[in-house]
């Protein structure tokens, strides 16, 4: 099980404290960069292809030693092991956390309840293989004869965002002639448009879902099946255009799915964390099972890495680290994931569930309210374009914005100059935040565009600006399957190994549940016309003013 331990009562934490207060805050980076040419080489890691970067954090050797010194005091190596053990670590919910096992290339047996579940593991990837053969060689036909051209995934938050990114960021690898569409808000928008652009009888629904009750895939799921009934009329049609990637194979089968479409996973795999499971099944049908593998085995390359570097060896803690660092000790509320590349722009998203819903938590594992902070807000946008609409703030902001800026050596699309170009901006943005502009630069700056005295005086104050803001760079040498499929895996553990230090409970998401409920409780008082009085005046008055525009 995991430890329960108060971070803030380790000797770590108070010694950080105490050399934030007394050293750090008061340090420039650009000073700590001045004081040490190896600064770069002492602060960066490369695992395969991929380079982190994190020299430009502010910290020194002392604070490297001070935040590896918490991660021991909180056991978090014990933890690794615990969770890689398939040991009921996801204790509110009684369940082990194994989405390692979806990747685990090795012999190693890996047991919940005393059985191993790498058959099943196993045999669920076999499934998925022999069913993307099928269908990219047209032996799997539709109801007139037809191969299969178009998938539609249905799903939402875990079920749709890994999926969503992963086909995203890589759709050079796309399988010629299949064209993927997500369906996910329970906005009928969402599926009508997507429905315009397919035609039935080419046509393969998958419903992602791993409870099969969520309200927004469910309803998605029968628009769907009725939709294409329309045209099949026959509903034994259903099973060669109908497939569940799901846990439940009872609520699977009631809908009218044939079990041998259903493509099992098990409650071991987080929603947030299954897109290597059978709800990778869009993304191994849209960019094709090997590559599908390979995204499996970059990420099994850093299981490995997570499991057995230890300290300043291992990639995911230094990133939990230095996060830790600037939420418990600057204060930073946020933290920024900035792609430069295009194919990476729902990256950011996918954090964002994977980070906010597995740390947004304020109990701790004894069940006590914390009185310190636990994760951040995660957003972003890829660069170039978040450079003309928010860095601003992130350079001269009264915020400190960690961000992580990620880029890829090599461009899938090698046009003209647009990769230096779009390369120059990674650096050059990174460097800025650090630097900032000095009194003295803004004045050699103002002078050449020939600006007087008086003119420079005035508009000195606006164009300073501090620096030191921290950044983490990944170079990676291209986006490929495996080089992705390691750098989600990095952030999934730096995920938990915040979960470990802030003593939450990363696996669960109980706060998202009250809102379901009450939707649930409000749906039939909007099936009627009578005006509602059961709730607040606020919620009261937004019902029936509702009902009286939609009369
Ligand atoms: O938003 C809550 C949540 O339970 C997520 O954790 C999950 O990814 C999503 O709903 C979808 O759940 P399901 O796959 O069961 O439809």
């Amino acid at each position: 099980m995991l430890p329960k331990i108060n971070p803030t009562n380790t000797q770590a934490w108070l010694l950080l404290r105490k050399h934030y207060e007394d050293e750090m805050s008061r340090k420039h980076m650009k000073d700590l960069f001045a004081q040490d040419p190896e600064r770069f080489e002492k602060f960066s890691l490369r695992l395969e292809e991929i380079v982190f970067d994190y020299s430009k954090n502010i910290i020194n050797s002392k604070t490297l030693q001070l935040l590896l010194q918490l991660a021991d005091d909180c056991q978090v190596y014990d933890a690794i092991h615990d969770m890689f053990a398939g040991l009921k670590i996801n204790e509110t919910e009684q369940r082990s956390v194994l989405h390692t096992a979806l990747r685990n290339f090795s012999d190693m047996p890996i047991l919940v309840d005393g059985k191993d579940v790498m058959p099943s593991v196993q045999k669920v990837l076999a499934h998925m293989k022999s069913f993307c053969a099928k269908i990219h060689s047209g032996e799997w036909k539709g109801f007139t004869g037809k191969p299969i051209k178009y998938i539609v995934n249905i799903g939402i938050g875990g079920s749709d965002l890994g999926p969503v990114m992963v086909t995203e960021a890589l759709k050079p690898y796309w399988v010629e002639g299949i064209q993927t569409y997500f369906v996910s808000n329970v906005d009928a928008t969402h599926i009508a448009e997507t429905l315009k652009k397919v035609t039935a009888d080419e046509t393969l629904f998958l419903v992602a879902s791993k409870t099969f009750t969520t309200q927004e895939t469910m309803t998605n799921a029968h628009t769907a099946r009725n939709w294409f009934l329309e045209t099949a009329t026959d509903e034994a049609h259903i099973a060669k255009h109908f497939a569940a990637l799901s846990t439940n194979e009872k609520a699977v089968t009631a809908f009218g799915i044939d079990k041998a479409n259903m493509f099992e996973f098990w409650d071991w795999v987080g929603g947030r964390y299954s897109l290597w499971s059978a709800i990778g099944l869009s993304i191994a049908l849209t960019i094709g099972y090997d590559h599908f593998e390979q995204l499996l085995k970059g990420a099994y390359t850093v299981d490995e890495h997570f499991r057995k570097e230890k300290g300043a060896k291992n990639i995911p803690v230094l990133m939990a680290l230095l996060g830790i660092w600037y939420t418990n000790f600057f204060g930073a509320q946020s933290e920024a994931i900035l792609p430069y590349d295009q194919y990476l722009h729902r990256f950011a998203a996918y954090f964002q569930q994977g980070n906010m819903e597995s740390n947004g938590k304020s109990v701790d594992r004894s069940g006590n309210s914390v009185d310190y902070a636990t994760g951040p807000v995660i957003w972003g946008e890829p660069g170039t374009n978040g450079q003309h609409a928010f860095y601003q703030l992130i350079h001269q902001g009264t915020l400190i914005i960690p961000c992580d800026f990620i880029a890829p050596a090599i461009s899938h699309n090698p046009i003209g100059d647009h990769h230096n170009k779009l390369l120059s901006n990674f650096f050059a943005q990174t460097e800025a935040l650090m630097n900032g502009k000095s009194e003295n630069e803004v004045r050699v700056e103002l002078m050449k565009a020939g600006k007087s005295d008086d003119e420079i005086k005035k508009l000195m104050k606006f164009k300073v600006f501090d620096g030191n803001r921290p950044t983490n760079s990944f170079l990676l040498k291209q986006i490929t399957p495996y080089s992705l499929g390691s750098l989600i895996a990095l952030y999934e553990h730096k995920i938990f190994v915040q979960g470990v230090i802030w003593n939450i409970f990363s696996f669960d998401q109980w706060g998202v549940e009250l809102g379901k409920q009450l939707a649930g409780q409000i749906l039939p008082e909007l099936e009627n016309e009578d005006t509602i009085t059961s709730h607040d005046s606020s919620t009261n008055g937004l019902i029936n003013l509702y009902k009286k525009f939609r009369a």
